[in-house]
């Protein structure tokens, strides 16, 4: 097998539509589908909040994907600079360059408290190798994960792990770091996902999990609840923030940017819903576990149930290796922006830049490490440090940036752009598109962005 970029043009891109497809996969499976979807569903009462999740990735995710990553192939550098050269261009105001730098700002912040919950899982994988969750009961289990929360060193010490190999990957480059990691990684999910799903419809309450996850109640929805879903659509599809139109930059000429956008979404939502699947009929088998316990739904209530089941250790370890590799390859992409942009722009070496970006995320991430434990007290409304970056980035910045991208590529930008990076599509689907992309993204997302922060600040305050 040759290299997975091809290195002829001037600029190197992947070797094929498939291998663009499982980096950006990769990118938009993580912690997102197998720990956020399942605990904000189970928060925000279920299935309506799941049917204005699918609207919001169909309405509005998939547009803003297929701009970013028509950007991205236009300007075939950084997204910084990307949109710097497309503004520069057309001859367009500098205001645009801020959907580069909102983005790379916005991974930073995310990959910090990223890091942290991804080393919750890692410490989970030698427990259940260990044996310590055998038999144990909701409480005992609840213990285990709060002496976790409550010991800063070992905190650090896996979010330390999980941001070297972060780093690591992304220091060999994207043609042996990325590439090759994704084409292990993203078939080897699937098949430990297919794994744990067979496992909790042999042993879970599997007809609670499907009413609770499809039945929509629309008294749970309110406008708060309303932006978490537009937010996590953003977040899930890993838009708003660069890593798309990173990705996007490595793609080749000729491929079709709507067939490979729509079956990206489609995995992760398929991969999502199958999370989803697997959590909760093992939540609802066992009374006394909470739905709507939050952040901790994975950490909490799952290990009760591996413990109880014969052979249940092993497929716990699997499991949480399976959330660590989802979460690794989004982390990959995380960074790559801030030191595509580093290398390009400020004559970093890959080496160093990770260094550097990977140390910057790293001393913020101490931030989520503590509110979990010294600064639990410490809260802004009632936001703590990780619940004010997950706000900050997910519903603010995310969303803020999806609507500049739309405002950019369907108003601001000369329409020759992308009527000739999208040359190959379906012209109906073209003009659907940009259709789409004009008249409902902006105001939509504008109306939930305002809507949603009024709800948030008069519950707060
Ligand atoms: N999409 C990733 C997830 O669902 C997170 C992510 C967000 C990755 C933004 C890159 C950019 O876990």
């Amino acid at each position: 097998m040759s290299s997975i970029l091809s290195q002829t043009q001037s600029y190197p891109t992947w070797s094929s539509r498939w291998v663009f497809i499982m980096a950006a996969t990769g990118s938009a499976v993580g912690l997102g589908n197998i720990w956020k979807f399942p605990y904000i569903t189970g928060e925000n009462g279920g299935g309506a909040f799941v049917l204005v999740y699918l609207v919001c990735i169909l309405l509005l995710g998939i547009p803003v994907m297929v701009a970013e990553v028509m950007l991205g192939r236009r300007g075939r550098q950084s997204p910084i600079s990307t949109m710097r050269q497309l503004t520069s261009e057309a001859g367009l105001h500098g205001f645009w360059n801020s959907i580069g730098w909102l983005g790379v700002i916005a991974g930073l912040f995310i990959l910090s408290f990223y890091s942290v919950i991804a080393g919750w899982a890692l410490a989970y994988i030698p427990e259940m190798g260990k044996g310590t969750f055998q038999g144990v009961d909701p409480i005992e289990s609840q213990l285990f994960f709060d002496t976790l929360l409550a010991d800063k060193a070992r905190l650090i010490g896996w979010q330390s792990l999980f941001m070297l190999m972060t780093v690591g990957v992304v220091t060999c480059g994207v043609v042996r770091g990325l590439g090759a990691a994704v084409r292990i990684l993203m078939p080897l999910l699937f098949v430990l996902l297919l794994a744990m799903l067979v496992f909790a419809y042999r042993e879970g309450d599997f007809a609670a999990a499907i009413k609770f996850l499809f039945w929509p109640d629309f008294s749970a929805l309110t406008g708060r609840s309303i932006l978490e879903a537009l937010g996590h659509s953003f977040f899930t599809l890993s838009l708003g923030m660069g890593s798309i139109m990173a990705y996007g930059a490595y793609m080749p000429v000729g491929t079709s940017i709507g067939k490979t956008v729509l079956t990206i979404a489609l995995l992760d939502v398929v991969v999502a819903l199958m999370a989803g699947m697997a959590i909760f009929p093992i939540v609802f088998a066992h009374p006394g576990i909470n739905p709507a316990a939050g952040p901790e739904l994975l950490f909490v209530s799952l290990p009760v149930v591996f413990g109880a089941m014969p052979g249940g250790l092993a497929v716990g370890m699997l499991f949480f290796i399976l959330v660590t590799i989802a979460a690794w390859s989004s982390a990959i992409s995380l960074i790559e922006p801030a030191v595509a942009w580093l290398i390009e722009k400020r004559g970093f070496n890959r080496f160093t830049a990770n260094i550097v970006l990977g140390f910057i995320a790293w001393t913020l991430g101490i931030g989520t490490v503590l509110s979990f434990n010294d600064w639990a007290g410490f809260t802004l409304g009632d936001f703590t440090f990780f619940g004010a970056m997950d706000f900050l980035t997910s519903r603010i910045m995310l969303p803020l940036t999806g609507l500049f991208v739309a405002i950019f590529v369907g108003w601001v930008m000369p329409r020759a752009t992308p009527q000739s990076e999208l040359d190959g599509e379906d012209s109906l689907m073209f003009s659907l598109w940009l259709w789409v992309l004009r008249y409902i993204c902006p105001p939509a997302i504008g109306v939930v962005l305002l809507v949603g922060l009024y709800d948030t600040f008069t519950a707060a305050g």
